[in-house]
């Protein structure tokens, strides 16, 4: 099975949106070698992985397909070499440049030439993480939403250097994954997270200043704008440390104080209070 000439996935980093990559590309008949760099958070990725799978079978959701047979086309790997065949290789680790820079330099001599290099980044620049490369025309940023199976998204970001064939067969692939598309320009943030983030910021500040309680923000934009989730509860859905991690790329990029991070939301990271995966962000999981 191959979508727009793409067979062999390889997805690096196997956290929340690591995992639903893989998990979307097997479900649609692609082999996926999924990377972290411990066995531990690979058991992890893959009981993840199985319970979503479980979950979509149940709801009659995987067509003729059952869980396992899905999971089948998954391996699981602590060896970057293991992509060596690889058609496609999508970077999903944690925002942190320097690590994305390595990991790209690296891709770039273990992959065959033709290999097309996207990043899921939610905001660090494309085109700085294609120049670190000798295939600039053949990177391209793939910018899922979080819950990857569930969220019909995929922001595509082309980077000044992509190849107009590039672009096309990464657009076809989102669309043979059931997914919506829509383009952005390389700018810092791209267009979800550029106007996503200062709204989730912005509930820091006001919960800050006490202009309410979490509860009331997060009741008041979900009963008053009519999103699933209040702001303060997504932010501890995404981590509070990727969305701190967004806000400064923001800030740095833009140069504009408007996005300067506001101070409750870096005084919780400091604390270790990252959200769910931690079991305490703007609330307490711990309980639940
Ligand atoms: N796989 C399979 N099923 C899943 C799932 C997954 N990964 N996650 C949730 N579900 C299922 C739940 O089990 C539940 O099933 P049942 O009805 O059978 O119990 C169903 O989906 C609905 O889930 P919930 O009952 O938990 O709650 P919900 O109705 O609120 O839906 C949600 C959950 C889809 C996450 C919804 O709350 C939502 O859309 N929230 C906003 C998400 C969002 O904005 N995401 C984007 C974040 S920004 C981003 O990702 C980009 C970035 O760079 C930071």
């Amino acid at each position: 099975m191959s979508i727009a000439g793409f067979d062999k996935v390889g997805v690096i980093g196997s956290g929340q949106m690591g995992s639903g990559i893989a998990q979307v590309c097997a479900m649609k008949g692609l082999q996926v070698t999924l990377i972290d760099i411990k066995d531990s958070q690979l058991e992890g990725a893959k009981k993840g992985i199985s319970a979503s799978l479980g979950k979509l079978e149940s709801k009659g959701l995987l067509g003729s397909e059952s869980a396992s047979s899905v999971l089948a086309r998954l391996q699981f790997s602590t060896q970057m070499r293991d992509l060596s065949q690889a058609d496609l290789v999508i970077e999903a680790v944690s925002e942190n440049e320097a690590l994305k820079m390595k990991i790209f330099r690296e891709l770039d001599e273990i992959t065959q030439s033709a290999c097309v290099l996207a990043s899921n980044t939610s905001s660090i620049p494309i085109t700085r993480l294609a120049a670190a490369t000798r295939r600039p025309d053949q990177v391209i940023g793939m910018h899922f939403m979080n819950p990857v199976p569930l969220m019909k998204l995929v922001e595509i970001i082309p980077s000044m250097t992509s190849s107009p064939e590039t672009i096309d067969r990464v657009v076809k692939l989102a669309e043979g994954l059931d997914k919506e598309v829509t383009r952005s320009q390389d700018y810092p943030g791209f267009v979800i997270n550029r106007i996503l983030m200062p709204m989730i910021n912005e509930a820091f500040t006001v919960l800050m200043e006490g202009v309410a309680s979490a509860e009331d923000i997060d009741k008041g934009m979900k009963l008053g704008t009519n999103q699933p989730m209040g702001p303060l509860t997504l932010a501890d859905f995404i981590g509070l440390d990727t969305c701190l991690a967004i806000i400064k790329v923001l800030h740095e990029g833009l140069g504009d104080p408007r996005y300067r991070p506001s101070p409750l939301l870096v005084k919780y990271v400091e604390a270790g209070y990252l959200g769910r995966k931690t079991g305490r962000g703007v609330y307490n999981y711990s309980q639940k």
